[in-house]
């Protein structure tokens, strides 16, 4: 048997002994008698899908266990109200949990999204996103099947468009953008995420179309080896078990995960991916653009292009814009000397004080380069491009 699928089943059967004895707790006898019968159900498949003879038999002693529970909690009486209230705070979690996503994880405002066109370079990586798109959804010829992906895995260095390459995709599509920092949500979660994860893919399918970016993805999918505990190897098997679901859905819901530590990552995971996608820092050419992107397009005039071009050389998209924001700033300073004092005259006399600018120059950035270097070094570079030439799949 699938280990995988096995490990769903027992996880399912956790998840019913815990809320059997939750119910029993209650004095809601009857919940907890069907809950136990639910549990042997699981047993039972695995019994029967179990070739090892060890685990049958263990699946079956099991599942006589739960039988035997559940027989004698059905002829207890229940305490009286106790039910209506378990049953309740069930609901009321689940709907807890679709509208904290609704509420802090979703876009649905696509006015305010990055479009493609704000993302500097990254031609290749854009037409394999869009492609996957297209090839997974659209119509194919009677009695002709080509899948595309549904779900790709962005990797690379930090700062290099990652976030902006899955929010332009649902701006794209005008689709929900359900924006998941992995890590934030365990934790804000603990012991319940699995439960969180599930119900973000059925946000997703209720919002369709849909994409969902699942970011920093290496912060529950660790390697084997690794210590996971059991809270976080539980989230993974659920987003697993979503994934495989994936596929077999008429609904628009594209999966997008990131990561900048891929070598971190569980091989069974790296391998659910279909797509893997390296976002390297950027090139002569998409400096250029990044370039524009942050000065001419914010209404700056520059004519150095070549210059600064050379200069950020190994500098993310991130280090290019803070370094942009910087050489600006030293230009507003300069001939707006004394501004902070404005703070004091109050909001209307700010409010009419227009800023002077002029066109941006070397000068203006020299102090910046001092200050600002390069997240990424030369060899964490090589790192990915090997981890690439291994793993990833454009
Ligand atoms: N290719 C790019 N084109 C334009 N801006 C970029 C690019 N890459 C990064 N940036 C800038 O850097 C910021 C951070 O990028 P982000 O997508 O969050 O990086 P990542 O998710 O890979 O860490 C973006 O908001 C954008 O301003
Ligand atoms: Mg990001």
């Amino acid at each position: 048997m699938n280990p995988l699928l096995e490990q769903e089943y027992m996880n399912k059967i956790k998840e019913c002994k815990e809320k059997a004895k939750k119910y029993y707790n209650s004095g809601a006898y009857g919940k907890a008698s069907e809950e136990y019968l639910n549990c042997s159900k699981y047993c039972e498949i695995l019994v029967k899908k179990t070739e090892d003879e060890a685990k049958k038999k263990e699946y079956y002693n099991a599942f006589e266990k739960f039988v035997d529970a559940s027989v004698k909690l059905k002829k207890m009486k229940t305490v009286v109200g106790s039910e209506t209230k378990r049953a309740r705070e069930e609901t009321e979690t689940e709907e807890g949990f679709e509208s904290y996503i609704r509420e802090n994880l979703m876009h649905r405002n696509n006015e305010t999204l990055p479009s493609w066109a704000d993302i500097g370079g990254l031609e290749k990586t854009k037409n394999t996103i869009k492609e996957s798109i297209v090839l997974a959804y659209a119509r194919t010829p009677e009695r002709v099947e080509i899948e595309g992906w549904r779900n790709i895995l962005l990797f690379g260095p930090p700062g290099t468009g990652k976030t902006l390459l899955a929010a332009a995709t649902a701006q794209g599509l005008d689709a929900a953008f359900l924006n998941v920092k992995a890590g934030q949500v365990l934790s804000k979660y603990y012991g319940e995420s699995p439960k969180i994860v599930n119900a973000l893919f059925d946000v997703a399918r209720a919002e369709s179309p849909a994409v969902i970016f699942f970011d920093e993805i290496d912060s529950i999918a660790l390697s084997r080896g690794a210590e996971i505990d059991e809270a976080t190897r539980r989230v993974l098997s659920s987003l697993l078990t979503e994934l495989d679901g994936l596929s077999g859905t008429e609904k628009f819901v594209l999966f997008l995960a990131s990561t900048n530590t891929p070598w971190d990552i569980d091989d069974a995971v790296i391998s659910r991916f279909e797509k893997r996608i390296y976002v390297p820092l950027p090139d002569e050419d998409a400096r250029r653009c990044i370039l524009r992107i942050q000065l001419e397009n914010k209404g700056f005039v520059f004519d150095d292009y070549d210059w600064l071009v050379e200069k950020t050389a190994g500098y993310s998209g991130r280090d290019i814009k803070v370094l942009c924001k910087e050489g600006v700033y030293n230009m507003v300073r300069e001939l707006n000397p004394g501004v902070a004092d404005l703070a004091d005259a109050g909001l209307d006399e700010i409010k009419r004080f227009e800023i002077k600018t002029r066109n941006v120059d070397r000068g203006d950035f020299e102090n910046a380069f001092v200050r600002m270097k390069p997240a990424s070094t030369g060899d964490m570079v090589k790192q990915y491009m090997e981890w690439n030439d291994m793993f990833g799949a454009l």
